[in-house]
């Protein structure tokens, strides 16, 4: 680390979902004070969850408070609507107050989904979000309560999040392209599946260039890899790419045949297009992404054979 880079203290918060696993895994510069679960921390508890943060910070003294602990059930949330603006939409708002009254930085993720995802032109930050799901709107009610408290935050737009633990798309089309003879998968949404680490590398590597709460850099970025896919296009290369690896596949590339999303009833509405632009974040940083299918391979990479 240079000697103007500082040591990042995180208090981590839904420390067992993807993102919050790979914020725990070791990054240059990065220390996680406490990694709190659920179990832990119920964020939806928000009676309870000032006074607990506020005693945790206490006693850790961290620099940074990253809160990766979201309600990410997109269709059950057309169900539970209350649920999910209480963990999406208030906790949040909650979370940024206890921040900003400490004068640490808070690191929240958000969605694509904040978006309807008309037009094929990638999303830009300043783009008015107009979203088609409960999911999405509390996600952005979510962004609106941290922003609206004023302290120094990043709120992170991402999409199509995978990695090596949990449940995720790429995790579902490896157990079935070993058992099943066809697949059928949507391939008119497209977007930029985001693996887990690239989430927690990148605001890390922001932190660290970023030192002062009235920095002007703070605020909303989509991060998310370069280039894009569809749902169909992203299974025929990671299912590929798997059996190229030695993995037992015995589905041809023929068998996964492409369908619209209309033939795939599901209970919350999706974008057609969830491409985010990532200029904002590559000029203001000056990071470079990836590929989308960089992560994919590092992912398989881990990732057993036949797991
Ligand atoms: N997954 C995606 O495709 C995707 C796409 C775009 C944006 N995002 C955003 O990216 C962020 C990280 O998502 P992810 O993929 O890492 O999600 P994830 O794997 O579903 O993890 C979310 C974590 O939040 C925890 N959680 C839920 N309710 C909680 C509560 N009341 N108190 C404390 N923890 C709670 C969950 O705990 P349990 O382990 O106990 O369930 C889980 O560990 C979220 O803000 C999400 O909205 C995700």
């Amino acid at each position: 680390m240079s000697e103007s880079s500082k040591l990042l203290r995180v208090l981590l918060l839904g420390a067992n979902g993807q993102v919050g696993r790979a914020w725990q895994e070791t990054l240059h510069g990065v220390n996680v004070v406490a990694a709190l679960g659920r179990d832990q921390l119920d964020i939806g508890d928000l009676d309870r969850l000032g006074d607990r943060l506020y005693d945790l910070a206490e006693a850790i003294k961290p620099n940074v408070i990253v809160n990766a602990a979201a309600y990410t059930a997109v269709d059950r949330a057309e169900d539970e609507e209350q649920l999910a603006y209480d963990i999406n939409a208030l906790a949040p708002g909650v979370i940024a107050s206890v921040a900003s009254n400490l004068g640490v930085p808070m690191v929240h993720y958000s969605t694509d989904y904040v978006f309807d995802g008309h037009g094929q032109a990638p999303f830009i930050e300043t783009d008015a979000p107009s979203p088609l799901s409960v999911y999405g709107r509390s996600k952005l009610a979510g962004e609106r309560a941290v922003q609206a408290v004023g302290g120094a935050h990043l709120i992170l737009r991402t999409s199509w999040v995978f990695g090596v633990h949990g449940q995720n798309f790429l995790k579902t089309m490896l157990r079935l392209a070993q058992t099943r003879d066809e697949l059928r998968v949507v391939n008119d949404q497209v977007g930029a599946p985001t693996s887990a680490d690239l989430l927690a590398k990148v605001p890390s590597q922001m932190l660290q260039q970023i030192q002062h709460p009235s920095d002007p850099r703070w605020g909303v970025y989509h991060l998310c890899p370069t280039g894009y896919t569809s749902w169909h296009g992203y299974a025929v290369y990671l299912i590929e790419k798997a059996r190229e690896m030695g993995w037992p596949i015995q589905l041809a590339n023929e068998s996964i045949i492409g369908i619209a999303s209309s033939e795939f009833p599901v209970k919350a509405r999706r974008p057609h297009n969830s491409r985010l632009s990532t200029q904002k974040l590559q000029q203001t940083f000056a990071i470079a992404l990836p590929d989308w299918r960089v992560g994919v391979d590092q992912v398989l990479q881990v990732l057993e054979p036949g797991a």
